[in-house]
């Protein structure tokens, strides 16, 4: 299939449901557009994995959503954006591939007004490290105070965003950052958007930074300059492919709180892992 063409579609993953929320943003910002999107449910959470792991599930889904015809891949993944983002790109030196990390640094570092960042992400992501070198890259001044939330998506998975538990959860991993007094915190996990209400229930006063905003405004640039926007939605836009290796009946089940707008337009499918290698070819 060839992929360089404005209607061939555009990959998106993460290792559960957390990842449509840049899907949203996404399609938001270009409404034309189709995706194909993964869910590595059989894998997740990813937060509290070996990285080299990590790093082998995104490889092997990028390599998918390529394979299958996609002229681009996201990754709507903190955790892959930090350990396997230079790989991919290695891999396929044609097309955009992005991450969700730089551009939330980018964004947060030009938001802040005291030079104080929090960071909530997955145990995974803080030891990576990548969201203090990105921050540091943009401004070696900058304060950075990373903090792991464990118990983050596992609640989100269960749509369970708005219990007693995701709010004492909130107020406990916000706890170092608020000592700072920081006046920005990004949430450096897709999952993390759902829980935007427990987080200014706790603590109002800090700006929360949405990498995918950013991030979608990148992909759009890139496709355009790379003549891959697509103006007008074209024969294939009515349905976008949404596949997850866990089960489809209740991803589907969430799929309303995530895409609303899109839901409808969507064919859920079920894919299984072969050894490192996925196909969405059926
Ligand atoms: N949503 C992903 C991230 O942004 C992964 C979360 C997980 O599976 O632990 O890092």
């Amino acid at each position: 299939m060839d992929s360089q063409r404005p209607g061939a579609a555009i990959g998106i993953f993460d290792s559960g449901i957390g990842g449509l929320t840049v899907a949203r943003r996404i399609l938001g910002c270009m409404p034309n557009e189709r995706i194909v999107y993964v869910a590595d449910q059989a894998h997740v959470p990813y937060g509290g994995r070996e990285l080299d792991e990590v790093r082998s599930f995104a490889c092997g889904i990028s390599a998918a959503l390529f394979r299958y015809g996609c002229k681009a891949v996201v990754m709507a993944c903190n955790i892959s954006s930090a350990v396997a983002l230079d790989d991919v790109r290695r891999a396929y030196p044609d097309s955009p591939v992005l991450g969700v990390i730089a551009p939330g640094a980018c964004r947060a570092a030009r938001t802040t007004k005291n030079g104080r960042i929090g960071v909530l992400a997955t145990a995974g992501t803080v030891r990576s490290g990548a969201y203090s070198r990105a921050l540091f890259s943009l401004n070696p001044e900058l304060t950075v105070v990373e903090v792991a939330c464990p118990k983050f998506v596992p609640l989100v998975e269960a749509g369970e965003e708005a219990s007693e538990l995701a709010q004492a959860s909130a107020a406990d991993y916000l706890e170092p950052i608020r000592e700072v007094q920081a006046d920005t915190v990004i949430l450096g996990c897709t999952h993390y958007p759902f829980l935007l209400s427990a987080l200014q229930g706790v603590w109002d006063a800090p700006i929360y930074i949405d990498p995918a905003e950013q991030a979608s405004r990148e992909l759009a640039e890139q496709l355009a300059s790379a003549s891959l926007l697509a103006l007008s939605p074209g024969n294939e836009s009515l349905s976008h492919l949404l596949a997850t290796t866990g089960d489809p009946s209740s991803f589907r089940a969430h799929l309303h709180r995530f895409l609303p707008d899109a839901a409808a337009s969507s064919t859920v499918i079920r894919l299984s892992w072969r050894h490192s290698s996925l196909s969405l070819m059926t």
